[in-house]
């Protein structure tokens, strides 16, 4: 059984791990304050779930998501996640993570800040843009019609690959948005980011978005 390793288990992160255990992966989850602060959500996953420290999270995982708030990403341990696949979900919201002048001059990309940080990580950009209570409302089997789908975004193509098949056991079609350096199509004020949308749509919604400053 593959193990989804989490760092962050707010929003977002809970919800990625009740899919995952929903879906027969296990799951090791961690947060800022101490895997004991994680006992309740730990008790409702069941026994496929534990909580521990983002090293031992990271170590645990064979795909690892990174979850927290984005002027965080630099407290995420880099050396247990070498080599590994890694999901990205983080915006960028000025309100919460201050400002980050790479993001506001559209110099780079909330994703490729994450490469950077774990230079021999594989990181695909994923989850960005669903919100947190869909994930477990809005999976559906393959093959369903009109069925809800996700995007990616990375530099390695086997590890898309592998996120692409997670994605599909956990109930959404996929539309490749191509490198991480694309992963801005899928930012916040994108016409894609929020909505359900079928992989046509989104498709649709990658070619007409627009930069910050063009908008
Ligand atoms: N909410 C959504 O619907 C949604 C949808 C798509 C993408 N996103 C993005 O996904 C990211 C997470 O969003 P969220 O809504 O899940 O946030 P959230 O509810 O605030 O949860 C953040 C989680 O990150 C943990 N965390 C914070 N700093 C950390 C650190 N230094 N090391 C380890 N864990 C840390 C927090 O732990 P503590 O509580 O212990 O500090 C908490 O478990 C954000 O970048 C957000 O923009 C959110």
């Amino acid at each position: 059984m593959a193990t989804i390793g989490l760092i962050g288990a707010g929003h977002i992160g809970s919800q990625i791990a009740r899919l995952a255990v929903a879906n027969g992966y296990q799951v090791v989850i961690s947060n800022s304050r101490g895997p004991e602060t994680l006992s309740e959500l730990v008790a409702e996953l069941g026994p496929n779930a534990r909580a521990g420290t983002p090293v031992e999270a990271g170590k645990a995982g064979d795909i690892v998501v990174v979850t927290v708030p984005l002027k965080n990403y630099r407290d995420v341990p880099v050396e247990p996640l070498a080599g590994k696949i890694v999901i990205d979900t983080n915006n960028y919201y000025p309100s919460r993570d201050g400002h980050i002048p790479e993001l506001d001059n559209e110099s780079t990309t909330t994703s490729e800040l994450l490469q950077r940080h774990l230079p021999t990580s594989k990181v695909v950009k994923g989850f960005n843009h669903i919100y947190a209570s869909e994930l477990t409302t809005d999976g559906r089997p393959a093959g369903t019609k009109n069925r809800r789908a996700l995007v990616i975004a990375g530099d390695d193509s086997g590890a898309k690959a592998q996120v692409t098949h997670l994605l599909d056991q956990l109930g959404f079609d996929i539309v490749d948005a191509g490198p991480l350096k694309e992963g801005w199509r899928i930012q916040r004020d994108t016409p894609g980011y929020g909505p359900r949308r079928t992989a046509e749509e989104l498709r649709k919604d990658l070619a007409a978005a627009k930069r910050y400053a063009d908008q």
